[in-house]
C-alpha cells in the first residue's frame, strides 16, 4: 500500500523507526519529513500528508506527534479527510471498519513504538465495512459542504 507518513518533533523519533517497519512490511512509504527533531510546527505535517492522502497520492496517511491529538485536528481540515487519533489496536480497526478513516494519528509520546507498530497492522489491515456504516460516512462528507 502507498502510505505518506510525517510528525513534529514530538513523533520525530517514532516516525523514524515506523517508516522502517511500513517499508520492512512491503509498503510504499513516502516519508514527509521533517528531516531532524528539530522544534517544528505540527499543522505544516499534517497538511502535507492529508493533501498527499486527499489527492490520491497516498491511500493511507500516518501522523506521529507528542499525542496525535493535533495532527488529527488539522489533518481533519483537509477536504476529503477522515483522520483519527488512535491509541489501541481496537479503535485503530473499529475507525477503518465504521468511519472509513484514511489517516491515523499516533502518540510519540504516550505510546510505546510496539504498541504504534500493532495499531498500524490493524488500521491497514481493516477494510471499511460499508452496509449501514456508508451512509453515516457519507453524511459526515456532506458536513464540509456546510
Ligand atoms: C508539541 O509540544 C505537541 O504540542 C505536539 O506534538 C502535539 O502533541 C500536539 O497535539
Amino acid at each position: 500500500m502507498r502510505i505518506s507518513i510525517a510528525s513534529d518533533h514530538a513523533g520525530f523519533e517514532q516516525k523514524q523507526r515506523l517508516v522502517d517497519y511500513l517499508a520492512a512490511e512491503g509498503h510504499d512509504v513516502a516519508d514527509r519529513g521533517p528531516d531532524s527533531d528539530a522544534r517544528v510546527d505540527y499543522p505544516d505535517y499534517a497538511a502535507l500528508v492529508a493533501r498527499d492522502v486527499a489527492r490520491g497520492d497516498a491511500e493511507a496517511g500516518v501522523l506521529v506527534c507528542g499525542t496525535g491529538i493535533g495532527m488529527a485536528v488539522a489533518a481533519n481540515k483537509v477536504r476529503g479527510i477522515r483522520a483519527v487519533n488512535v491509541i489501541n489496536t481496537q479503535f485503530a480497526a473499529l475507525a477503518r471498519e465504521h468511519n472509513d478513516a484514511n489517516v491515523v494519528t499516533l502518540s510519540g509520546r504516550f505510546v510505546e513504538l510496539e504498541e504504534n507498530e500493532r495499531i498500524l497492522d490493524a488500521f491497514l489491515s481493516t477494510g471499511f465495512g460499508g452496509g449501514r456504516h456508508a451512509g453515516r460516512v457519507e453524511k459526515i462528507m456532506q458536513l464540509e459542504d456546510n
